[in-house]
């Protein structure tokens, strides 16, 4: 039986648009109006992430993937909704109140290069959380946890005492790792971790994650748009589109019935060995930018399924026997 760790409910981010002072009025029906658009980045998003698992988020790039994972870690604050931590609402938290959940959750950032002090040896890098989190330790406690943790990520303790230009991009996002596994969390949201690295490197990475996640209980938000990774390293996978989610659904699930239009055009796109079905659906129009509040289905201006219903109404999320959720007007009709 799966225990939840983390459920969100009717997130919605809205970011103001930067225009300056002149490009916000706008002339309408005989005046000048100030008209502030906004972006909205997230749109209702539910989502629960289970204990021990990794939840795959997938959509193209602008669908909100970053927005939900830097509102979960609170490093913004969402416009509507709720997050819990297990039954702790921690949306909104001040800074203060934010410290007690620093040590469950940790983020691992794509850019390994920017994401670690430059200014700071890999000892330095380290030792700040460990003697921050666990101040009862000896400095030769601390030590000997810095060297373990090292070890642990392929890292020789010998170089602690070295730069981070001093390693290659992969090491670099085994030293992220290591931060954030410094101070023992049960939760890391990885926001496309392994896209700066080359493929050999990417799937020592993941490994790294995987051993660590069975040691430890650990669950992750894992952000990607590889889908290969995705099979290989999700429990579940969520699919995004202009700041909802569309299909949610266990991994074998997901690739073997995919559902939604949109997931369908996503996974056709992979080349298959065993597949029948050799052409890729080929998505039309452009990804729009979700500058208005969406009204009817988000993926109406793309869908060769769309009907007057999906111009009108908004899609729930509609459990399907499978396990699998699916927010498809057509998939509810049974016409597709
Ligand atoms: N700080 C911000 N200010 C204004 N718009 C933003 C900001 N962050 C993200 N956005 C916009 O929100 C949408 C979702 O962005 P993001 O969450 O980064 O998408 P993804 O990570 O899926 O590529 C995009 O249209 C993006 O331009
Ligand atoms: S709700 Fe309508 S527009 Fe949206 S994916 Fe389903 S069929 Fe297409
Ligand atoms: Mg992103």
């Amino acid at each position: 039986m799966s225990t939840p760790l983390i459920q969100i409910s009717g997130l919605e981010k809205a970011f103001a648009t930067k225009e300056s002072w002149l490009g916000q009025w706008r002339f309408h029906r005989g005046k000048f109006k100030k008209h502030q658009d906004s972006i909205h980045a997230l749109n209702g998003v539910n989502l629960t992430i289970n204990q021990g698992e990794t939840l795959c988020v997938v959509g193209e790039t602008g669908c909100g993937k970053s927005t939900l994972a830097r509102a979960i870690m609170g490093l913004i604050n969402p416009s509507a909704g709720e997050i819990h931590y297990l039954d702790q609402r921690i949306d909104h938290l001040s800074d203060q109140q934010r410290m007690l959940f620093r040590r469950r959750m940790q983020m691992v950032f794509q850019n390994p290069y920017a994401s670690l002090n430059p200014r700071m040896t890999v000892y330095q890098t380290l030792k700040e959380p460990i003697i921050f989190h666990n101040p009862e330790l000896s400095l030769a406690q601390v030590d000997q946890q810095i060297d373990d943790l090292l070890e642990s990520v392929g890292i020789s303790a010998s170089s602690s005492d070295r730069y981070p230009h001093e390693f290659s991009g992969g090491q670099r996002q085994r030293i992220s790792l290591a931060r954030a596994l410094s101070v023992e969390p049960d939760f890391i949201v990885a926001d496309e971790p392994l896209s700066a690295l080359d493929v050999s490197v990417q799937a020592q990475v993941l490994n790294l994650m995987m051993d660590k996640q069975e040691e430890r209980n650990l669950s992750y938000l894992f952000i990607t748009h590889d889908l290969a990774v995705v099979e290989h390293f999700a429990t579940r996978v969520a699919v995004m589109y202009l700041g909802r989610i569309c299909e949610l659904a266990p991994t074998n699930t997901l690739f073997n019935q995919p559902k939604h239009p949109y997931t369908r055009a996503l996974l056709s796109a992979i080349p298959r060995l065993d597949s029948n079905t050799a052409e890729p659906i080929r998505l039309i129009g452009e990804v729009p930018v979700p500058t208005e509040q969406p009204i009817g289905c988000v993926f109406q201006a793309r869908c060769p399924y769309a009907n007057q219903r999906c111009y009108d109404e908004s899609p729930a999320m509609i459990a399907q026997e499978d396990t699998s959720s699916v927010a498809c007007h057509a998939i509810e009709e049974k016409r597709l």
